[in-house]
């Protein structure tokens, strides 16, 4: 059972990436969840933090509300309209009547690492990473106390055959990586190390027909989990020509729990902060590198029916 802290800007995809590991209570404890910036702003996405743990029985576990905008900006810029304003899409919860349990994440993570022993805890960040580069500019004893930071962002390249870009807010940047682009470069070189799940591969994973056909029919949340894995398909479309969505949080999990499925080159990263390909990553193969970068989904289908058969076991 690996102690876990879920950091997230929910999103969507955030959700049923919580939702994934919540179903694995053998294999994974949630300390918490911090939210910050991304999808939506701060307050949205603890509200939809709150009110998704209602939803799947989970009230116990604490949301401390952390980072409103990217390192050095007092405001947010707008996300990226992937899941409506509510950043939902068209996901219904009800909202929560409970509040953030703190609104220092980044506090409340430092506290957590240093009562937890060292290098035991272990990082699922699917928002961008600004809550994790102020841990570590303001916390690095706790900072280095983290195990593992296994996150979901980036876009390194090179382009797969039929693809006309690689980022889905640029061409060249993925929305994590562009919207804090210092704090993941940060993260990326701050010596602890990172399993990465960049577009690159998240972009091999795709919403057909039947994949949703086989989500509406788990014996519970089925339709919201259908409509979680179509939900950005609105901005895929035009941008990709896909006939799907594509899956980019999951991955983040399938990547911790099921490596078996990717395969991955150990790297060194560098991310770009400014100018017009801001966000867009750089990798050198380095076998001594702190970075586990995601490349290929082996199985596609074998990923989805991991999916699928780990929710049905647990939601009932
Ligand atoms: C990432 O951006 C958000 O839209 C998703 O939640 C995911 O974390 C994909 O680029
Ligand atoms: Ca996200």
């Amino acid at each position: 059972q690996i102690p876990l802290i879920l950091d997230g800007d929910p999103g969507t995809d955030d959700l049923l990436a919580w939702m994934w590991v919540l179903a694995l209570p053998h294999r994974a404890r949630v300390l918490g969840i911090s939210a910050v910036n991304g999808n939506v702003t701060l307050d949205r996405t603890t509200a939809n933090a709150l009110a998704f743990l209602d939803h799947v029985g989970a009230p116990d576990i604490p949301v401390h509300a952390g980072a409103k905008a990217p390192l050095g900006k007092d405001e947010p810029p707008p996300g990226d309209g992937a899941f409506a304003e509510s950043g939902l899409g068209d996901l219904v919860l009800a909202p929560s009547a409970r509040q953030a349990a703190s609104h220092d994440a980044v506090g409340w993570m430092a506290q957590t690492l240093r009562s937890m022993p060292v290098r035991t805890v272990t990082i699922l960040a699917t928002g961008p990473l600004t809550n994790l580069a102020l841990l570590r500019a303001t916390a690095p004893d706790a900072y280095a106390r983290i195990g593992r930071i296994v996150a979901m962002g980036g876009s390194f390249g090179p382009l797969p055959p039929n693809f006309v870009r690689r980022g889905n807010v640029t061409p060249f940047a993925e929305f994590n990586f562009w919207m804090d682009a210092a704090a993941a470069q940060s993260v990326l070189n701050g010596g602890v190390p990172v399993v990465l799940a960049p577009a690159d591969v998240t972009h091999q994973l795709i919403s057909t027909p039947t994949r949703l056909a086989a989500a509406r029919a788990l014996p519970k949340f089925g339709e919201e989990v259908a409509r979680m894995l179509h939900a950005p398909y609105h901005l895929d479309k035009p941008k990709f020509h896909t006939e799907g969505a594509f899956l980019h949080d999951p991955t983040a999990v399938a990547g911790l729990f099921h490596p078996d499925l990717f395969e991955t080159v150990r790297a060194q990263t560098h991310i770009v902060t400014e100018g017009t390909g801001i966000g867009a990553g750089l990798l050198l193969p380095d076998g001594a590198g702190n970075v586990e970068v995601m490349v290929r989904v082996k199985d596609t289908d074998a990923y989805y029916t991991r999916l699928f058969t780990e929710l049905a076991a647990h939601y009932r």
